[in-house]
């Protein structure tokens, strides 16, 4: 007996997992389900995780402290939430100190971290793309702009947390942008170079894929709701609720690895590129066909709260595939349930808000997940510590069964401010309700 214990031991792992959101509570729930597992680490984790992981107070861009905290704590993988510390190099740093680690280099994090290199790479490898154009100058821009007309796109070139981009109904608006980024310097060297793009009409969804340098293995898919109101309008959030499977994409399987999966991994190839991790590819659903509206180097916030708990496999498994190159030779499966995480946010966002509100009723709830995205605990009590502050979670056999646990149960949480969209997955549950007629 004492044999299989320590077999069992050794191939275990122990884990650390970066980051703060509702993302990681999701990656964490699921990474301590794991037969794999020795013991979850979270740096700097929230109160949701802590009760499932032990956190740390560790500075997720400070790459030497967490080189160190790998070593002291024997972390045999490094699992990174955010892009923030990717594109700081925290997989170079890991992987120069013999870490394993899930997530790619600093190079393969420009994807995300640069919209013109991603947009550049779309481009010369033929993936469905649109026009576009960069600038450092504002009367270079104002020029491009003018001459284009609106509706028209305005970015900025690097990260932004989700509020750099203006999808500009007129002319004015798109200057105005232009201007705040190339001129008053909104967004900091972030907005030093603006990326100015065609305007495309349709639906987003979003498509997930494991990536280990050569093969990629594609997640469930998902359709998040990115604006702050009911039927998709007011500014754009960092994700006001998400659903899955998202039927929309079934249609486009072979187009989604042959237009650009496959493009993927042959332009990482002939141009050096390491990639290892998660793509997240956001697409459009255009009259003409997909289009790529970016590309992300991780899992997306809360996409990933309704893919992981409809995986059947072992995530570590695959966690260490990805890492090891070794991919081509897994199969993932998945459960056929519908997932549906509605976000709870403060009043205000996504512009100022309040935070520190007491936070009822989270013993009262049954039967779904309750997700912490931006929450702190003092003295006991739960309060609201950010934006987006909890995802509820609900699984069922369909879609308007999923959404009507996830309502149910939310009505019981309760803070001063609270508000969500009620219509979360609408789009679908409008088609089927057609579907039943
Ligand atoms: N070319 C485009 N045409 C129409 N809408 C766009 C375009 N690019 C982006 N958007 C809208 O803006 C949102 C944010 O853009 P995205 O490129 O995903 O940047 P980020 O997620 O970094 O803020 C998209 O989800 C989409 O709703
Ligand atoms: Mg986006």
């Amino acid at each position: 007996m004492s044999d299989n214990v320590d077999v069992k031991q050794d191939d275990c792992l122990n884990v650390l997992l970066i980051g703060s959101g509702g993302r990681e509570h999701a990656l964490a729930l699921k990474l301590s389900q794991s037969r794999k597992l020795k013991k979850l680490f979270v740096i700097p984790g929230n109160p949701g995780i802590g009760e499932i992981a032990e956190c740390f107070s560790v500075d997720i861009m400070g790459n030497k402290e967490i080189v160190d905290f790998a070593k002291q704590h024997s972390i045999d993988l490094v699992v990174v939430g955010p892009e923030d510390p990717l594109a700081n190099g925290i997989a170079d740093a890991l992987q120069e100190n013999n870490i394993k680690v899930f997530g790619p280099n600093k190079l393969a994090a420009q994807f995300e971290a640069s919209k013109v290199f991603a947009r550049d790479f779309m481009k010369k490898h033929d993936l469905p793309s649109v026009k576009f154009e960069s600038f450092t100058e504002f009367h270079d821009a104002k020029k491009y702009i003018e001459s284009k007309g609106a509706p028209i796109v305005v970015k900025v070139e690097g990260l932004a947390a989700g509020k750099g981009v203006c999808v500009a109904q007129t002319k004015d608006q798109a200057l105005e942008f232009a201007e705040d980024c190339l001129i008053r310097g909104r967004f900091g060297g972030s907005g030093s170079k603006v990326i100015v793009e065609e305007c495309l009409f349709g639906e987003e969804a979003s498509y997930l894929t494991f990536v280990d340098g050569k093969d990629f293995v594609p997640m469930v898919y998902s359709q998040d709701h990115k604006h702050a109101c009911e039927g998709d309008t007011g500014p754009n959030t960092g994700g006001m609720g998400c659903y899955s499977p998202a039927p929309i994409l079934e249609s486009f399987e072979g187009e989604l690895e042959e237009k650009i999966m496959k493009p993927f991994l042959q332009g990482i190839k002939e141009e050096g590129i390491e990639y290892k991790g998660v793509l997240y590819v956001g697409l459009m659903k255009t009259k003409e066909g997909l289009k790529i509206l970016e590309f992300n180097v991780r899992f997306g916030d809360p996409e990933t709260q309704v893919i992981l708990p409809r995986m059947k496999s072992d995530l570590i498994e695959v966690m260490l595939a990805v890492a090891d190159g070794t991919l081509s030779r897994k199969r993932i499966e998945w459960s056929g349930e519908h997932a549906m995480c509605v976000v709870l946010a403060s009043k205000g966002y996504p512009g100022s808000y309040e935070k520190g509100k007491v936070i009822t009723g989270l013993d009262d709830v049954n039967g779904v997940q309750v997700i912490h995205a931006g929450t702190k605990e003092d003295s006991g009590s739960i309060l609201t510590n950010g934006g987006r502050v909890l995802n509820v979670v609900a699984l069922a056999e369909s879609l308007p069964e999923a959404a009507s646990k996830a309502y149910d149960e939310i009505r019981k949480i309760n803070w001063n401010g609270v508000w969500y969209r009620k219509d979360i997955g609408f789009k679908e549950l409008e088609r089927l309700k057609r579907k039943c007629l």
